[in-house]
């Protein structure tokens, strides 16, 4: 297998799931010469047939198969999301990189199983495909962050309804928009970038309190539109809504702390207003009734950027040259509890706390599967 210390200088890479989204990580093989593309795999066979004719690989109708071949360092998982887990675990287990696509599971429990055998493993990288992380307007905002600029955080609001989808799309495959499928809606095949980014940015939240709607626009089971307010540690609030109903849908993310704010909605631009000193020690101190801090407007350009082949380069370097990656794959755990948390939370009218409790979660997931089936059978 491939190592990190640099000696080896190529990946042997498979992929597992041929369909869509396949289609542009087996074109990007192409483009970074650090990658060989050996070996794929699919349970459809028209779409195996179509990946080992184009690209001259090695065809796996099983993906264990392809990930007992001996063929592979890393594998690139591209199936719907409930095999995320399972062929990361194996490929872990078998001594493989892993790069899985988004969301790393379906369940938060399904991933901390994962992220188990992925520490008992830090020879190996698991990285997931958040290619929102890889945008410089994204990057420059978590460093501003970091760094203090803003002060603690106080508020977080994200609107990011701009992810419309048709009937026709929900139609598009059979696993799509199902509980047994897909095990979600928006949330889990959406906004799992939106989610991680709010992670990554803010911070996982203590408690969820959301109204989700299932089929509220298409003929389908799951949740296709969320309204969400979150409590965070440090006492700070954030509300988070999303739909894939609305056209033309918005994107209004705003990050508040106590020396300012930021907008993340302005295309390239980073806005931020900020004060001179802490909002929360003027607003006690000062004996002005009628006052307001003193703010400057300061705007940050970036640069265009950020894409899958952004993603695929960084798992290179780290497995090749040990370089830090961008979206490792144990921190796709938050994403999805925060998506569990809201489902959970919208279904049952009350608060969730986090982290949330794995077997309720999987107990509600296994109910909603089972009505969605008797449902479906007309009992
Ligand atoms: N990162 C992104 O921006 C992004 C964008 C689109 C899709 N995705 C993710 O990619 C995944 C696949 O989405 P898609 O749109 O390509 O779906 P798709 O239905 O087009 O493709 C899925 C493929 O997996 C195959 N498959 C199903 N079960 C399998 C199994 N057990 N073993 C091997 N192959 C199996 C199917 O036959 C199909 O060819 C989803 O999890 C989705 O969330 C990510």
């Amino acid at each position: 297998m491939a190592e990190s210390s640099g000696k080896s200088d190529k990946i042997r890479v498979g992929v597992i799931g041929c369909g869509g989204m396949a289609q542009g990580h087996m074109k990007v093989f192409g483009e970074l010469p650090r990658y060989q593309f050996t070996a794929a795999s699919d349970n459809f066979a028209a779409n195996l047939d179509k990946a080992v004719a184009t690209y001259g690989v090695k065809g796996f109708a099983d993906g264990h198969e392809l990930i007992k071949s001996g063929l592979c360092d890393a594998i690139v998982i591209a199936t719907p999301h409930y095999f995320h887990p399972e062929y990361a675990l194996a490929g872990l287990k078998a001594g493989l990189h892993v790069l899985t696509e988004k969301p790393v599971s379906v369940t938060a429990g399904a991933a901390a199983e994962v992220n188990k055998a992925a520490l008992a493993n830090p020879q190996l990288r698991y990285a997931a495909m958040f290619q929102f992380r890889s945008s410089p307007r994204l990057r420059k905002a978590k460093q501003i962050i970091d760094q203090g600029t803003l002060g603690p955080i106080r508020r977080v609001q994200w609107t990011c309804t701009g992810w419309f989808r048709t009937q026709a799309y929900y139609n598009s495959g059979s696993w799509r928009a199902t509980w047994a499928g897909e095990g979600g809606g928006v949330l889990l095949n959406q906004c799992p970038h939106n989610l991680d980014v709010l992670y990554w940015l803010a911070g996982q939240p203590k408690r969820i309190t959301a109204h989700i709607t299932l089929g509220k626009y298409h003929n389908i089971e799951v949740e296709d539109d969320v309204t969400a307010f979150l409590e965070y540690p440090g006492g700070a609030t954030g509300v988070f809504i999303t739909s894939t109903g609305e056209a033309p849908g918005s994107d209004v993310f705003e990050i508040i702390g106590d020396r300012g704010k930021m907008n993340l909605s302005a295309g390239n631009r980073i806005e931020m207003v900020l004060a001179d000193e802490s909002i929360n020690d003027f607003c006690r101190s000062t004996p002005h009734a009628w006052a307001n801090p003193v703010t400057n407007k300061v705007t940050v350009e970036t640069p265009d950027g950020g894409s899958h082949k952004a993603i695929h380069e960084n798992f290179i370097a780290s497995v090749l040259d040990g370089a830090p990656l961008i979206a490792p794959g144990v921190e796709g755990i938050h994403s999805v509890e925060m998506a569990n948390a809201m489902i959970m939370s919208g279904l049952t009218g009350k608060g969730v706390d986090l982290p949330i409790d794995y077997a309720a979660y999987d107990r509600l997931l296994a109910d909603l599967i089972e009505k969605a089936k008797a449902k479906k059978a007309g009992k």
